[in-house]
């Protein structure tokens, strides 16, 4: 069985599952095997420390699978950003041939993919930011509920509101993300108009995710509420597992009147990734959605997959349709 969609179509993948980038996760392993699986796996560029190891990573994910996958570029307002235009051109000159771009005016980007004919799936989380992405010329969105990992902007908008009030207005394909973690995600997905998913704390909790056993199993023991919201008072919001860490970020932040500076060593990504390397949940600030508490298991890519496609059928034959009298 396959869900077949406009955005299945365009993209030439089997299901409408997407991997998003993830930064320290998506690497090559975890990209392939989802890629593997039917779905969509992309390598996010700035895990790799120079435009020159993302040329590697990529030859890496296509030794490892023949079908589609893509590369995540995240733009961040920096005070030294990284050089986005020399990790441009080294998915340019690997072939690569889609793109996730997230975060800022990402205009310049989209102008030079498109040039050399890569599809660009531009990754928000407000409804007026997917149409300027639209205007941009990007072949789709990706439309980020209040839920995600990761960054939920400033609107607090949940995907039952953001989906349906972006799908009114988006031409272009669309999938939504956030808070999606199994088949009845996939199926309400399809409802609330978008035409796939985009998953990342589901895919950080699979085999071939390259983090260390102790977090995954921690994503597992966690549920709904294991998320803080750190940045909040930066208005550079930041959804993230809750920890020992977070709620000193929290804290700080309750108090009023703080700024980077008085977070910094807190949140400092070193930090976080020690955390994924070693397996010490505790040790810094990591990314994680409120879907943890849907997550119970640690499957292989391919084992989530067949089992979020059979079970959608599932829904959408054996329940959905006895709904109409
Ligand atoms: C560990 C982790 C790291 C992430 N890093 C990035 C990133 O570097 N760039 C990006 O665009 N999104 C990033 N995200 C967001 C995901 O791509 C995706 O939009 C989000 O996880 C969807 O919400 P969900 O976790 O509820 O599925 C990250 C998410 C996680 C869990």
């Amino acid at each position: 069985m396959a869900l077949k969609t406009r955005f299945t179509e365009m993209f030439g993948v089997e299901h409408p599952i997407v991997q998003g980038g993830m930064q320290w996760v998506g690497r090559a392993e975890l990209a392939a095997a989802v890629s593997e699986a039917g779905g969509l796996g992309f390598i996010t560029a700035l895990t790799q420390p120079t435009p020159a190891a993302l040329r590697e990573e990529i030859e890496r994910a296509k030794s490892l699978t023949k079908k589609p996958f893509g590369v995540n570029l995240t733009i961040l307002p920096a005070i030294t950003p990284p050089p986005y235009a020399e990790y441009r051109q080294a998915i340019i000159d690997s072939g690569v041939k889609i793109v996730e771009t997230a975060g800022y005016k990402p205009q310049e980007h989209v102008d030079h993919f498109k040039a050399h004919g890569i599809k660009v799936i531009h990754k928000c989380t407000a409804v007026r930011h997917a149409l300027s992405a639209e205007r941009m010329g990007v072949d789709a969105i990706s439309i980020d509920g209040f839920e995600c990992a990761g960054h939920p902007g400033e609107d607090d908008v949940p995907g039952l509101i953001l989906i349906p009030a972006a799908a009114d207005k988006v031409k272009i394909p669309m999938i939504a993300s956030g808070g999606i973690g199994d088949a009845r995600g996939l199926v309400a997905a399809l409802a609330l108009g978008a035409e796939g998913v985009n998953m990342g704390t589901r895919f950080m909790c699979t085999k071939e995710s390259p983090i260390h056993q102790k977090v995954k199993e921690q994503i597992v023991a966690n549920d709904e509420r294991s998320t803080d919201l750190i940045f909040r008072t930066l208005h550079n919001t930041s959804r993230v597992a809750k920890n020992a860490v977070s709620q000193q970020v929290v804290e700080i932040e309750r108090r009023g009147g703080a700024t980077f500076e008085d977070v910094k060593d807190l949140v400092a990504g070193a930090r976080g990734r020690v955390v994924y390397e070693e397996g010490d949940p505790d040790y810094g600030i990591w990314s994680a959605g409120q879907v943890q508490g849907l997550i119970h298991d640690i499957p292989s890519c391919g084992e989530l997959v067949s089992r979020m496609v059979r079970e959608a059928e599932e829904i959408i034959r054996n329940r959905l349709v006895k709904f109409i009298g």
